[in-house]
């Protein structure tokens, strides 16, 4: 059974869900850890006023017992506090006073599309489901593929390297999952302190003048054995694979694989990773400019991806639009708004990169139990003479 994740729910609804079905029975799971997971999603400095509002939880109701994975589908539900507010306009069933409808679409957002698409006349029944609340749930299901994760000895993190025109300088030497333990300390989960400084005076700056900002954050994850994905398919490519998933993520509009868009610019010799052997390491690199990724199947290297994250399109101070009723210019819908979310997108990219991967050990290694999916890992790593980095 491949891995899959499925969300429900909008953002001022009663609450979200997410299944996620086809991870091995016997797993070990840990609510703090994910409910960790829940609260670093809300961080970042540039957050709006409605992360003071939600203190997210998930609660599990279906697929585990006694913290162990039983091999069916696992729920997770997660509450939207703000319903309260909402629960008139957002009500599954019929209210008895009408409900204003909303019509005036936001330039870079789902409304325009959404309601030609599905022929509504009321933008608030596309942005409840675009909105990136639903990020939340993803995170939640993210958090179990961690889980798995991490009981295979991979590890899954993030950090953030630019917002608006600050960038953080290049890491000196490799880093090592130890590298990130303080990196949520940062109001912009940046390892560069100075930068950090930085990045937090511009978001303050742009926030005064009404404007959203974006940058770029980047994944990682340590651990992964050669071989996940496959080069016989473009639907098994794991790069491929793990594009989708990052440029899925409500506004992210670039993903980079490795070195990525600076390979383009590089001639051959500089922009592959060459090939060693050691009776002690086995097959390594010394350079890692692909990412840990070679013919859509990941090299046993550190896997890297970088996300650019365009300003949000919710503006303080709106852009010009279209009234949907009357077709007359009008500016955009003002709702409640984050000004920067490039700090929390790092987040939700750690649960996309995670699901993807945990995805493609499932496709690999199989197994019912826990145990199975070690032992198959490890046959192949007796097979491979591979030693874990
Ligand atoms: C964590 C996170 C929080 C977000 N918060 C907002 C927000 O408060 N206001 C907004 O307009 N967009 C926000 N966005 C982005 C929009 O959801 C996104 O731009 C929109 O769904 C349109 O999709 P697209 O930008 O991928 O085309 C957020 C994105 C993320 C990842």
């Amino acid at each position: 059974m491949p891995l899959h994740v499925v969300t429900a729910g909008e953002s001022h609804g009663p609450g979200l869900t997410c299944v996620v079905e086809g991870l091995p029975a016997g797993l070990e799971l840990d609510l703090a850890a994910i409910d960790g997971d829940m609260a670093r999603r809300q961080l970042g400095h540039g957050r709006g006023g409605r992360m003071k509002i939600e203190k997210d939880s998930a609660q599990v109701t279906a697929g585990v017992r006694h913290g162990r994975t039983l091999g069916g589908p696992v729920a997770l539900q997660v509450a939207n506090r703000d319903y309260a507010n909402w629960e008139e306009r957002m009500n599954p069933w019929p209210v008895e006073n009408p409900v204003p409808e909303v019509h005036l679409p936001r330039p870079g957002h789902a409304d325009l599309a959404g309601v030609q698409k599905f022929g509504f006349t009321d933008v608030r029944n596309v942005l409840e489901r675009a909105s990136a609340r639903e990020t939340a749930a993803r995170v939640a299901g993210g958090a179990l593929a961690k889980a798995f994760l991490r009981a295979l000895g991979v590890h899954v993190v993030s950090h953030v390297t630019q917002i608006g025109s600050i960038r953080a300088s290049e890491p000196s030497g490799d880093l090592a999952p130890s590298d990130f333990v303080d990196v949520d300390a940062s109001p912009v989960r940046c390892l560069d302190a100075d930068a950090a400084k930085a990045m937090v005076g511009e978001i303050n700056v742009l926030r005064k003048r009404n404007e959203s900002i974006g940058g770029i954050f980047e994944v990682r994850a340590f651990g992964l054995v050669p071989g996940l994905g496959s080069h016989v398919s473009w639907e098994q490519r794991l790069d491929g694979r793990i594009g989708m998933a990052l440029l899925s993520i409500q506004a992210a509009k670039g993903v980079g694989l490795g070195d990525g868009f600076d390979l383009a610019g590089r001639p051959g010799s500089e922009a592959h990773d060459e090939i060693f052997y050691s009776d002690e390491r086995g097959y390594y690199r010394e350079t890692n400019r692909s990412g840990g990724l070679e013919g859509g199947m990941t090299t046993g290297e550190p896997l890297i991806a970088r996300v650019a994250m365009k300003p949000i399109p919710t503006l303080t101070k709106p852009l010009r639009s279209v009234d949907i009723s009357t077709h007359e210019p009008a500016q955009a819908l003002r709702e409640r708004t984050d000004s920067c979310v490039v700090p929390a997108a790092g987040v939700v990219g750690e649960a996309m990169l995670a699901i993807v991967l945990a995805g493609a050990y499932r496709d690999k290694f199989g197994g019912d139990h826990i145990d199975d999916v070690r032992a198959s890992i490890d046959a192949y790593r007796a097979r491979i003479g591979w030693k874990p980095r």
